[in-house]
């Protein structure tokens, strides 16, 4: 353990007749974890925490969550004020290097941004080899772990090479992005420009084309970058945690982000914002006011759920929708920006939150709830929405990789279970069978 975490009193766990003593650790915010690494050796016993809802697989100070009370910090800053007063760049600089960067750091972080968001000329033909229709997330994460053959990592990593590596991913994610969506429509690959910055860069790759120049609103400009914010870390999720679980077998680079764009991709996960609008247009379609809908989700046997509701850490409004739907009100009431899927999200969030199952069960909006309203008022089409995660975690994930790599020792993840299989039993060969 580290010397950031203060000791308190033990606890002592009583297994059969034996009293173990076992150390009890407390976190900057008062958070406390009882210390079972050497609880097998100790007892021959293991924890069973399915999920890992009640496990802390290691010491982080990028992010804090407070879910009981709707609180996000990233490296001690309050969300709402990033969301508010910052950029996408100067964020992923505070989250990889852990302070909001000066002028200089600020300038020379957007220029190396810049000069890294073309990619290999070579990887151009591989998005001729997917199929028309591919799902973005697929093309995303195959290209991403295909940088590794073109931007190779060395075996021993300087500083100025992981910061090359770090820079290369955080702007070359948007690059594949939209030349992934320019192939699924037909169009030519448009190359980043010099003239824009970041998410202005992203809207131009995405939507220019040589007969059309694209029109940036900043408004929209504005929205995408607070929303790739809200994205861009939140400790240990799922595809965080499995960011750290590659990471930790010291695997290249290129595919540990890779790994993470798979797990994120899932519908409990990143692919929830997908999900919601499938959800509202649905409603939309049938003309209800998204009582059955919330019925069917309140119903065990079917396996529907009310997207974008709900989290595993937060029992309380997500902190980051609070801010999304702000923005929804702001974007949607410009002229030519209505979107009646709105009026439908707002009127599913009043009748789910005066309703005793999501009441009683703590299941308030998440951050995928209003996103996708904000990227369909961009253009963006709904199967590009979690490639637009996928660009804000980025720089999480990234932190997160240099914080375990950097750590004083990297421990190669590696759970337990219990197993639950056949006794042993011997092999009969195939005639002896029937
Ligand atoms: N709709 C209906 N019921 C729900 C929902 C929902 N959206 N979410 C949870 N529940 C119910 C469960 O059925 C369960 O009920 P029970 O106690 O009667 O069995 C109870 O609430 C607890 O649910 P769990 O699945 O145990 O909660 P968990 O913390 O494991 O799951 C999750 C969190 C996966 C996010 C879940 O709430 C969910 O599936 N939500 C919808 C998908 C979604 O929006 N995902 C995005 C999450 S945010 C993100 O990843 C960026």
């Amino acid at each position: 353990m580290s010397k950031k975490l203060k000791t308190i009193a033990p606890a002592m766990l009583t297994l059969e007749d034996k009293t173990y003593s076992l150390p009890v650790f407390e976190g900057a915010e008062n958070e406390k974890a009882i210390d079972i690494s050497c609880l097998r050796n100790k007892t021959g016993y293991i924890t069973l925490d399915d999920g890992y809802g009640n496990t802390g697989s290691c010491e982080s100070a990028i992010t804090y969550i407070d879910g009981e009370n709707g609180i996000l910090r990233y490296r001690g800053y309050p969300i709402e004020e990033l969301a508010e007063q910052s950029r996408f760049v100067e964020v992923a600089y505070l989250l990889l290097y852990g302070n909001l960067p000066n002028h200089e750091q600020l300038e020379n972080f957007s220029k190396g941004l810049n000069e890294s968001s073309i990619i290999h000329e070579d990887m151009h033909h591989f998005f001729n080899g997917f199929p028309r229709g591919s799902h973005p997330m697929g093309i995303l994460a195959t290209m991403i772990a295909s940088l590794s053959t073109f931007y190779p990592v060395p075996d021993i990593m300087d500083p100025v090479s992981e910061m090359q590596i770090v820079t290369n991913l955080v702007s070359q994610v948007r690059t594949i992005a939209a030349f992934s969506y320019k192939k699924s429509i037909g169009e030519p690959l448009v190359y980043p420009s010099i003239k824009y910055k970041y998410v202005a860069n992203f809207l131009y790759m995405m939507f220019s084309s040589p007969v059309k120049d694209y029109q940036l609103d900043e408004d929209i400009v504005k929205a995408i970058d607070m929303l790739l914010i809200l994205h861009a870390d939140h400790e240990q999720n799922c595809s965080t945690s499995s960011v750290r679980m590659a990471g930790s077998s010291l695997a290249n680079i290129y595919a540990v982000i890779s790994a993470g764009i798979a797990a994120l991709w899932g519908q409990r996960h990143g692919g929830a914002n997908q999900e919601v609008i499938k959800m509202l247009q649905q409603i939309h379609a049938e003309g209800g006011d998204g009582g059955e809908f919330i019925n069917q989700a309140k119903d065990k046997s079917s396996t529907k759920r009310l997207m974008g509701f709900g989290h595993r850490v937060y029992k309380n409004y997500d902190p980051r929708a609070t801010v999304l739907k702000k923005y929804c009100d702001i974007i949607l009431n410009k002229p030519g920006f209505n979107d009646p899927l709105f009026d439908i999200a707002k009127r599913l969030e009043e009748v789910a939150l005066s309703d005793d199952y999501f009441i009683s069960r703590k299941l308030y909006p998440n951050v995928d709830f209003y996103s996708g309203l904000i990227l369909r008022a961009a253009g963006i089409p709904t199967n590009m929405f979690t490639v637009l995660f996928a660009i804000g975690r980025m720089p999480g994930w990234l932190s997160h990789w240099r914080e375990m790599i950097h750590s004083d020792q990297i421990t190669i993840h590696r759970p337990r279970q219990i197993y639950v299989g056949e006794p042993l039993r011997h092999y009969q060969p195939i005639e002896m069978r029937d």
